[in-house]
């Protein structure tokens, strides 16, 4: 079914349906004051020609908007857009400051209009269609009466993914100035709070760790005041039935596509309803909005699964690969690369690098990445970060001559850069002491020995732009690496005046994006990959950008699975960076094997960050085996269906996954056993998301080589035996601790 948006009801009053065939989205118009109001979020329900029978309106009292009408507190209203200031003491959507002082705004529907077609967003990140008729957006237009204020609303709905988008763009047409306090991307009132709220916390090497919490009355925030969205918590979040599993059970899922300070908040309020809101922060925020301005916030996408959260996940997959990210043309899948930094770190030279390079080749890798230390006198963390002038002691022939060497063994060649940053005595801090954020007067903290270059000035994204394209026009770059190392601390922008200066966090994200849309516009070629010290800027406003991002700079294995499962929930495999790296591990000191590390880091990019010059022959002969089976299992791992099989955070010591593709006639999967507990073999694992009548054959450990079929799979699972230490029938990996199995599946050709 195509996406559709049905409206019905009197044209003062009308209500819009929102559908796809899978989920429904309804709206309708109250009968006072014209406020639009949320009616249905769920599975796809039939148009009818009204919906009355989803209208609440019990005699509540409280505050009334309208005197003697006891229905008429905004406090019990579902909004779509609630405004501060009124009969709603719940949190806002909306929060103005008027020239009197004042903050109450009350929005009424004027319009709508129905496209089929998406615009971008102005200077934002922003989900599109891919073909005609597959996207269908609603606009509501709203003014605030006394202000001249207008919202619009925009709502997307896509024919192919459970998935609605949200984002609202404010305009003064009235003749004073205005402040935006708070201008939230998504608001949704839900009937009640018979949820649990799943989110994720972390910090530097241990991103995404899942907590779930049953809803309570009151306020609980998920937030980031940092600058970046951070490791610290995700703006991504979950609102799941408390008998909702990874399989079955309904599950709402919220992300924000931004990569700044943000605020995805759940309230559950007197009346027993939810409240979700997701966009920037309101903390540290405040814009003014002059005669004639208008403001876009971020768009928001809300995800609606049945099937639990692994329906949540491919929801989320789904929209992302098909309606956000943008891949460079003929780069449908990621190249397998080696990074160079675990290998060397600051420490090599052009021959160093030409024969890592060499090594990787020979083991079958694509993409060869130069990571940080190529550039001013960068021997260290102390040095010359804004001087993107490469290092001649080290790379005599420059970045050019480097990527010409690369590029004439057949691999592609990839840069690290990390633009946002400045070292003290570098040219730009000496010659623009007022492009760094600090204050004047007052202390700078460091981190990492950096400071921040304040984005949201346009001549510093210039100045960027060309010292990065002095580098890039002529060197055939292929990737590049964007890093982010440190948190924005010392809020202030020298451009701004006193008055404004709650604008720099914001503007600062925007000139981020602005550099990301040049350099994609100058070189549509090459493939970014996000990173902020790992994960702290995983964010779906990222993947618009750069199609990757590098999940966490602990490479360790067993540590990664809890890494790489948190952040599947809301993202494809395909954007998580994930290498193998040398033992012992340089993060954790454990000691894994080339199985498991193989396997683990084939559920994501997929790449090497290790020297090859330490490798042993049997090492690279098994490296180069695979690398081929990557190759071939890379098709249903970048755009099948993932199922999280058994989570790390149930059961310490075990964890299983799997891919399918989308036609259901193959599969992957990989099961990992921490530790060996005798007596507590886990020995079958039942499967997912196969086809119960095609007959599959398997292949893996211990198999007999009877095909089954797809409902035998699921229910009876495979056996996972193991269980006795028999080397002889046990390769590497599969024995004792930090064991790994993986099969594969593929249906045979008569089913
Ligand atoms: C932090 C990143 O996460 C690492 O992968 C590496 O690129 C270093 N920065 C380089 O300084």
């Amino acid at each position: 079914m195509q996406a559709q948006i049905l409206v019905t009801g009197p044209a003062e009053r009308p209500v819009f349906h929102l559908t796809n065939g899978q989920i429904s989205y309804i709206i309708g118009i109250t009968e006072r004051a014209a406020i639009p109001e949320q009616l249905y979020f769920g599975p796809a329900i039939r148009p009818q020609d009204s919906y009355d029978f989803l209208i609440d309106r019990e005699n509540r009292n409280g505050v009334l908007l309208f005197a003697q009408d006891p229905a008429s507190s905004l406090d019990y209203l579902s909004q779509e857009y609630p405004s501060y200031g009124h009969s709603d003491f719940r949190q806002p959507a909306l929060q103005l400051t008027y020239p009197q002082g004042d903050q109450v705004t009350l929005l009424s529907y004027v319009s709508h209009r129905i496209l089929s077609h998406k615009d971008p967003l102005p200077g934002l990140p922003a989900s599109f269609g891919q073909a005609p008729g597959d996207t269908a957006v609603l606009e509501l237009q709203l003014k605030d009466a006394g202000s001249g204020v207008r919202v619009t609303l925009q709502y997307a709905v896509f024919a192919d993914v459970a998935a609605v988008t949200r984002s609202a763009r404010l305009e003064q047409t009235g003749p004073e100035t205005v402040w935006i306090d708070r201008a939230m991307s998504l608001a949704l009132d839900l009937p009640d709070h018979d949820y649990e709220l799943i989110h994720f916390y972390g910090g530097w090497a241990h991103e995404m760790n899942l907590e779930r919490q049953p809803l309570q009355h009151g306020i609980y925030q998920v937030s980031s005041l940092r600058g970046v969205t951070s490791a610290v918590q995700n703006p991504l979040i979950a609102l799941a039935r408390p008998r909702a599993d990874e399989f079955q059970g309904q599950v709402l899922g919220f992300n924000l596509l931004y990569s700044g300070n943000f605020l995805s908040q759940t309230e559950t309020a007197l009346s027993g309803t939810t409240r979700v809101l997701l966009g920037i922060h309101p903390d540290l925020f405040r814009w003014e909005l002059k005669p004639g301005q208008s403001f876009q916030t971020p768009e928001a996408v809300m995800v609606y699964s049945q099937t639990g959260l692994n329906g949540m996940s491919q929801a989320f997959h789904d929209f992302y690969r098909r309606h956000l990210i943008r891949r460079p043309a003929g780069k449908a899948l990621s190249p397998v690369l080696l990074n160079s930094w675990e290998g060397c770190y600051f420490n090599f030279d052009q021959d160093r690098l030409v024969s890592m390079a060499k090594a990787a080749r020979d083991m079958g890798i694509d993409l060869f990445v130069l990571d940080d230390g190529w550039f001013g006198h960068r021997d260290d963390d102390t040095t010359s970060l804004g001087d993107w002038r490469p290092d001649r002691r080290k790379l005599p022939e420059g970045i050019s001559g480097l990527s010409r060497r690369i590029h004439a063994l057949d691999l592609q060649f990839g840069l690290w850069i990390e633009p946002e940053m400045v070292n003290p005595g570098t040219p730009i801090w000496e010659a623009h002491p007022d492009w760094v954020i600090r204050v004047p007067g007052k202390s700078a903290s460091p981190s990492r020995n950096q400071y921040v270059l304040d984005m949201g000035r346009p001549e510093v994204v210039d100045n960027l732009f060309d010292q990065l394209c002095r580098v890039l026009d002529d060197a055939g770059v292929d990737y590049i690496k964007w890093d982010m190392n440190r948190h924005l601390s010392e809020l202030y922008s020298h451009a701004l005046p006193a008055g404004r200066q709650r604008e720099m966090s914001h503007r600062y994200c925007l000139g981020v994006y602005q550099l990301y849309e040049r350099l994609l516009a100058r070189y549509p070629d090459i493939l970014f990959e996000s990173c902020s010290s790992g994960g702290q800027r995983f964010d779906a406003g990222m993947l618009y950008y750069a199609p990757q991002a590098w999940t966490s700079d602990n490479t360790d294995a067993v540590a990664r699975l809890k890494i790489q499962y948190g952040t599947s929930m809301g993202y494809p495999l395909a954007a998580m960076g994930a290498h193998v790296s040398a033992v012992p591990n340089h993060q954790t000191g454990r000691v894994s094997s080339l199985a498991l590390r193989s396997t683990v880091a084939s559920f994501g990019t997929f790449g090497y960050e290790l020297d090859p010059a330490r490798l042993s022959a049997a090492e690279k002969a098994q490296i180069r085996l695979d690398i081929a089976r990557f190759k071939k299992l890379q098709p249903i791992l970048a755009t099948g269906c993932f199922y999280r099989l058994i989570s790390p955070f149930d059961q310490p010591d075990f964890c299983a996954w799997m891919a399918v593709s989308k036609d259901k006639r193959q599969a992957y999967i990989a099961a990992f056993r921490l530790l060996k507990v005798m007596g507590q073999e886990r020995v079958r694992l039942p499967l997912a998301g196969l086809d119960p009548a095609l007959l599959y054959e398997v292949r893996g450990p211990w198999q007999s080589g009877t095909p089954r079929y797809g409902d035998n799979l699921m229910a009876a699972g495979l056996i996972l035996a193991g269980n006795k230490h028999d080397p002889n029938r046990q390769p590497d990996g599969q024995q004792g601790d930090f064991a790994v199995y993986t099969f594969t599946l593929e249906a045979l050709a008569q089913t």
